[in-house]
Formats: C-alpha cells, sequence, structure tokens
C-alpha cells in the first residue's frame, strides 16, 4: 500500500536524512509550491526565494509561457537521442545563435557538461588549429573558479573542500589569482596554453566582481597570445548581473560562450557551448555527445525561456533593481558590525558578514531571514548571496529589502 506522509516538515528531513546521500546541507524549510518570486512551504509559509536555485530561475518559478512550452511539447516528444533529426532542434539552434551572434551551439544538459564541453573543444582547436603538440595543451582556471563537481571540474578547484581525497586530478591545468591580467600574461607566454576559462563575476566563490578593465584585458591577452576565452556564463548570464551577459559589460566577447541554469528557466536541465566555425567545427561527428543533449523537449523550453528574458526586458530590470538594492541596502546597513561588504551586478549581490568563514553567524542570519519570509543561503561561510527572480517587481524588492535590514539590525 502506498504510504501517505503527513505534510509536516520534520518528515521530510527524516526521509532525506535516512534515505538520501548526505552531501547537502540544506536550510531547515521543505518547499512545495513556487510561483514568480514566491515560494510555499509543506505548511503553506509563502517566501521571497533570493537564491532562484543559484540563478536558474531567473524567470521566475513556474513561469506560464516556458511551462506551455513544456506541456505542449512533451505532448508530442520528448527524447530521440542524436541518433536522428527532431523538428525542434534546428529551430532552437538557430535563435539562440542568432541571438548570442555565434556560428554555432552544442548543447548539453547541466552546467558542468558546459563546461566539460568547452575544455574539450579548446583543447581540439589547441592541436589542430594553435598547432599544441600532442597532450601538451594547458587551459588556465582563476583561483575561486567554481564550475561543477566532475572530476575535470573539481580538477581546476583551490577549495579544499570541492577537490579533497578526490584525486588523482586532470593534468593540464594552471592556475592564477582571480583578476590579475600581469600572471595571466605569463601564462600566455607558454605556446601549449590553448584557454583561459573563467566567470566574469564568481559566483559560488561569492559574489568576487573584478576590477573594471578585467574581461576587456582578458580579451586584449588572448587576441595578443592567440589563446581561447572561454567565459563560464552558467551563472552571471541570462539577464543576472544586468546585462545579457555580464562580458557585455565591457564588450568583451568570449571566444567559447557556457551557458546553463536559466537557460531552462529552472524546469529542466539545458546548457549550451556557443562558438564560431573556427572552433566549433574542430569536433567531429561521434567526438562529443550527450543521450539527453538537444533534447527537443530542452529545447522548446530553453527557447521560451530565452524568449521570456527578451521579452519581459530582464536585463534592463536586473540592471535597474540592483543598483536599488545595493543603493539601500548600503544606506541601511554600511555601518553595520556584522556586515563588511556589500557587492555585486545586476540582481546577482551579496553581502558579507563581519565574522570568519568558520562562524555560524552568516547561516544564523539566514535562519532569521527565513523565519522573517526571505530564503537565501551562505556560500564559503560567511558570504550571503542574494539572487532573486529577475521578474521582481520594485514593491517586491522593497519589501525584501526591509526584511533584510530588519533581520541585520535585529541579529
Ligand atoms: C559558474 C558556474 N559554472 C558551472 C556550474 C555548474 O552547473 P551545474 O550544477 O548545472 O552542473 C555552476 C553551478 O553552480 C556555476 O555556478
Amino acid at each position: 500500500m502506498k504510504k501517505i506522509y503527513p505534510e509536516s516538515s520534520q518528515n521530510f528531513f527524516d526521509l532525506e536524512y535516512n534515505f538520501g546521500a548526505h552531501n547537502y546541507s540544506p536550510l531547515p524549510v521543505v518547499i512545495k509550491r513556487g510561483l514568480g518570486v514566491n515560494l510555499w512551504d509543506v505548511e503553506g509559509v509563502k517566501y521571497f526565494d533570493f537564491l532562484s536555485a543559484y540563478s536558474a530561475v531567473n524567470q521566475g518559478h513556474c513561469h506560464p509561457k516556458i511551462i506551455n512550452a513544456l506541456l505542449t511539447q512533451s505532448n508530442s516528444l520528448t527524447l530521440t537521442s542524436r541518433a536522428f533529426y527532431n523538428d525542434v532542434l534546428g529551430i532552437y539552434e538557430e535563435y539562440i545563435t542568432n541571438l548570442f551572434k555565434y556560428d554555432k551551439v552544442l548543447p548539453m544538459n547541466t552546467g558542468v557538461e558546459g563546461g566539460e564541453t568547452a575544455v574539450k573543444l579548446a583543447r581540439k582547436w589547441g592541436y589542430l588549429k594553435k598547432g599544441i603538440p600532442e597532450n601538451k595543451a594547458r587551459v588556465v582556471f582563476p583561483k575561486g573558479n567554481f564550475w561543477g563537481r566532475t572530476l575535470a571540474a573539481i580538477s581546476s578547484s583551490d577549495d579544499p573542500i570541492s577537490y579533497k581525497d578526490y584525486g588523482p586530478f586532470m593534468p593540464g591545468y594552471d592556475l592564477i589569482d582571480y583578476d590579475d591580467l600581469n600572471q595571466l600574461e605569463e601564462k600566455f607566454k607558454d605556446p601549449n596554453t590553448a584557454a583561459f576559462m573563467v566567470e566574469p563575476i564568481q559566483g559560488e566563490a561569492g559574489v568576487i566582481v573584478p576590477s573594471e578593465g578585467y574581461l576587456s584585458g582578458i580579451r586584449m591577452l588572448c587576441d595578443k597570445y592567440n589563446v581561447l576565452f572561454i567565459a563560464d556564463e552558467v551563472q552571471t548570464g541570462l539577464a543576472r548581473t544586468g546585462k545579457l551577459l555580464a562580458t557585455d559589460y565591457e564588450e568583451a566577447r568570449p571566444d567559447i560562450l557556457i551557458l546553463g541554469k536559466a537557460l531552462s528557466g529552472g524546469v529542466l536541465p539545458s546548457s549550451a557551448v556557443m562558438a564560431n566555425d573556427e572552433i566549433m567545427l574542430c569536433i567531429q561527428p561521434g567526438e562529443h555527445g550527450s543521450t539527453f543533449g538537444g533534447n527537443p523537449l530542452a529545447c522548446s523550453v530553453s527557447k521560451a525561456a530565452l524568449e521570456v528574458i527578451i521579452e519581459e526586458n530582464l536585463s534592463q530590470k536586473a540592471y535597474e533593481l540592483g543598483n536599488l538594492f545595493r543603493k539601500e541596502l548600503k544606506l541601511s546597513l554600511s555601518k553595520s558590525k556584522i556586515v563588511s561588504s556589500i557587492r555585486g551586478k545586476g540582481l546577482l549581490n551579496a553581502i558579507e558578514v563581519n565574522d570568519s568563514p568558520e562562524s555560524k553567524t552568516a547561516w544564523n542570519i539566514c535562519i532569521n531571514l527565513m523565519k522573517n519570509g526571505l530564503l537565501a543561503k551562505p556560500t564559503h561561510g560567511n558570504i550571503i548571496r542574494f539572487a532573486p527572480p529577475l521578474i521582481i517587481t520594485k514593491e517586491e524588492l522593497m519589501k525584501s529589502i526591509n526584511i533584510i535590514i530588519k533581520t541585520f539590525n535585529d541579529f
């Protein structure tokens, strides 16, 4: 007989604890429903969502246009694999490449697969086009990078929580400081360097915004040394930072662009790697792919998710509301003893708590924010990221700002 669980939060905590791997430590809230900027827990309590599933829900929870694309497409065709053509993939590919002005797209599923694809593509280009000797290609990453949890991804990590006890690691990587063009140029002098892969703003590291000129400096150095600029815009892209891409701020167009997360509006995994023919056509049939990559369901959903971003002018909204958010928080909290920094771009923002990363202060503030009706999560111990869905209205944002200010002041 089917077991019916009473809808109390504790029950769901227990189920996950007893039957799921312990690879996350969620905030103690069990979400049952989401709509727009709001989430509701199993007890019916309503919250503002200031995480947006790590910026996957830029368009808001259950956006009607995206859900409609999901339902319509799922009634006719969900998956063929790439063994056959389907009548949706090409239409989506034309749409996304026109939007971002690249010759070609390679669709994958998760963000980390997008990163893997980009690194493979860069290595292949390094051998075929740059003339790097076999197996000698190097890819440079900045410290603090985060692009997922696969072995290839954690091999570039300098965070022991990500890599410790998971070696041996992927060879051919170099690490330098973020926001340091001199170190980058030194690495580029190595003729075996194929690419530099970087987040325009480091999200997981704690919303680290580089100096003005960093992104255009990367572009300039990549041109000078014939090295590919790979922008990991999985978190910063798709209007989150107040432009369609965060690299648009400096017109620093990457050679390889990685998108994910909000590419499906949080509906299903969909990522994309874009590049021009000179790079993308280095990969030949059979050399790379994924059973689900480019599936008709994800293509329909992703096209709708991109259309929502354009039709609802979410970049401009994120730009304006982000300015308001930082202005109001700085006005009220910059003198607070528990705040050491308020920073961000567009609606990707963070408050750094003036306590050690090992302290529980930021976690406890998040618990209090939750009790006051707003959900946010600490990263790296003492940094709280604030990233609401971009469809948030000015009134909803002001209400949320008041909750944040009150929670910090009461703490
Ligand atoms: C910048 C960046 N790249 C890649 C990823 C990995 O995405 P996914 O979790 O979908 O594999 C993330 C996830 O947080 C990310 O923030």
